[in-house]
Formats: C-alpha cells, sequence, structure tokens
C-alpha cells in the first residue's frame, strides 16, 4: 500500500482517541506548542491561513483564537469531520472552515490565496515533501509565511536517552492501549527517528526555495518550530 494510503488508514482508525492520546502522551504540554506555533505564524485578524494535515483542529484553533481567519483541511476524513463540532464549542466556527479534503501534495487553491501555512505534526508523513513545498509556495501569498511545528531531536544527551526511553518503552504501551492500535503508536517514534533533524529540515526548505529559514527548539528540542518565507 502506498505510505499516504497507509497513513490514511493510520489516523482514521485512531481518530475518535487522538486528541485524548494527544493531551495524555504530551502530558498537556500540547496546547503551549500550539500556543507558540500560532505566534510564531505571524497569525492576525485580517490574514487568511491554510492549516495542512489539520486533522481534529487543534492547530486551526490556536491560529483562531490570534483572530485569523482559518481553512482546516486534511487528507483523512474521519479527523476532519472532528473539528467543526470543537470549533463550535469553542466559538470560533465563525473564522475557521473545515470542509475542504486536501492532500499536502496536491492542494485545491489558487496561485497566492494564503498570507500563512501551518503544518503540525503533519508534514513528516508526507511521502513526496519538495512536492508539497511545491504547493505551499504556490499557494501562499509572496512574503506569506510557512511555519512547522514537528518533533525534532533533542538538544541534550540526557534528554535524548530520556526522550527515546519514553518513545519506545512506554509511549506504544500507552498509545496501543488508549487507541486500540498499537501499531499507529509504535510507527510514532519510528517515523520521528528518521525524519530530518532541525539543521537538515531548513537546508531541505532553502532548497525548496524559501527564504529567510530559521527554526526555535521548544522543550529542549523534543519538537522544533520552523519559520520559512515565500520570496
Ligand atoms: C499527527 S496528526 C496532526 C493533526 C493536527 N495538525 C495537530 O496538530 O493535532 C497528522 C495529520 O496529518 C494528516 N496527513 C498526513 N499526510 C498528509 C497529506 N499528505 N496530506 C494531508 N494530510 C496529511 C493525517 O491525516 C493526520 O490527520
Amino acid at each position: 500500500m502506498p505510505k499516504g494510503s497507509q497513513v490514511q488508514a493510520m489516523f482514521s482508525g485512531i481518530a475518535g482517541r487522538y486528541d485524548l492520546l494527544n493531551h495524555v502522551l504530551s502530558l498537556g504540554t500540547d496546547f503551549y506548542w500550539w500556543r507558540r506555533m500560532a505566534r510564531a505564524s505571524g497569525a492576525g485578524p485580517g490574514r487568511r491561513y491554510l492549516d495542512v494535515a489539520a486533522g481534529t483542529g487543534d492547530s486551526s484553533l490556536a491560529l483562531a483564537r490570534r483572530g485569523a481567519e482559518v481553512v482546516s483541511t486534511d487528507f483523512t476524513q474521519e479527523m476532519l469531520r472532528l473539528g467543526p463540532p470543537k470549533f463550535q464549542r469553542k466559538g470560533r466556527a465563525d473564522l475557521i472552515w473545515a470542509s475542504v479534503g486536501a492532500d499536502a501534495q496536491h492542494l485545491p487553491f489558487g496561485e497566492g490565496t494564503f498570507d500563512g501555512i501551518t503544518i503540525c505534526y503533519g508534514i513528516r508523513n508526507v511521502e513526496d515533501r519538495d512536492r508539497a513545498y511545491g504547493e505551499f509556495l504556490r499557494v501562499l501569498k509572496p512574503g506569506g509565511r510557512l511555519t512547522i511545528l514537528e518533533f525534532s531531536r533533542p538538544r541534550f544527551a540526557w534528554l535524548r536517552v530520556l526522550y527515546d526511553t519514553y518513545s519506545r518503552r512506554i509511549l506504544p504501551r500507552i498509545g496501543g492501549w488508549i487507541s486500540g492500535d498499537p501499531g499507529a503508536y509504535t510507527y510514532l517514534p519510528e517515523s520521528i527517528r528518521t525524519f530530518p533533524d532541525q539543521p537538515s529540515l531548513a537546508a531541505e526548505l532553502g532548497r525548496a526555495g524559501f527564504r529567510d529559514v530559521g527554526w526555535t527548539n521548544l522543550t529542549g528540542g523534543i519538537v522544533a518550530l520552523h519559520v520559512a518565507t515565500k520570496g
């Protein structure tokens, strides 16, 4: 099965438990990481953002909380459909559109549509990242900003050892137990280990044609925020 279909099948299977698992496995740090992402993205009133691989929409909510208009999109319908009731409950439904099922590698939007694009914990799963970067550049306005929030390489050796133990031994057990799919939470640490570290991802974005590429480590580099601009 192609990687995209496997990823869709995996997220379809865990969609109902995804939010709970995020909060439990990150020990509640996920909300802080989304807030930092939204701040770094430059989202604000009167600005239009595309949240790619938005899943159940918590990343989109963080952008709307800063006053931006958000198109919340994902290629897994089972994840995407959980967003709107949440946006209603949180009183942000007027700012978020979540009806577009789209693959990051083929975005159904015109050139220069968005002031910013965000992708949180999604780019790691995309089969052809260069193709996705090409799409991001196409639909961004000139000067528009791409913000990537993604698991990365912890900066300190002791933290790497601690995090490695957690992600190999503890996370798959808790993840499998709550979601009912042990495979999904074995895939997570594996996909993080094979994903480029902070400087490699920055170099990749530069090669794709972005300028002013930089990154900030959060929680010791367990996750990193990369920001890049369309020239
Ligand atoms: C870990 S979830 C992240 C959801 C949300 N951004 C968050 O911060 O909670 C990853 C999401 O990426 C989506 N995804 C993976 N590859 C994708 C692709 N090529 N195009 C669109 N969505 C994709 C999956 O369907 C899944 O909902």
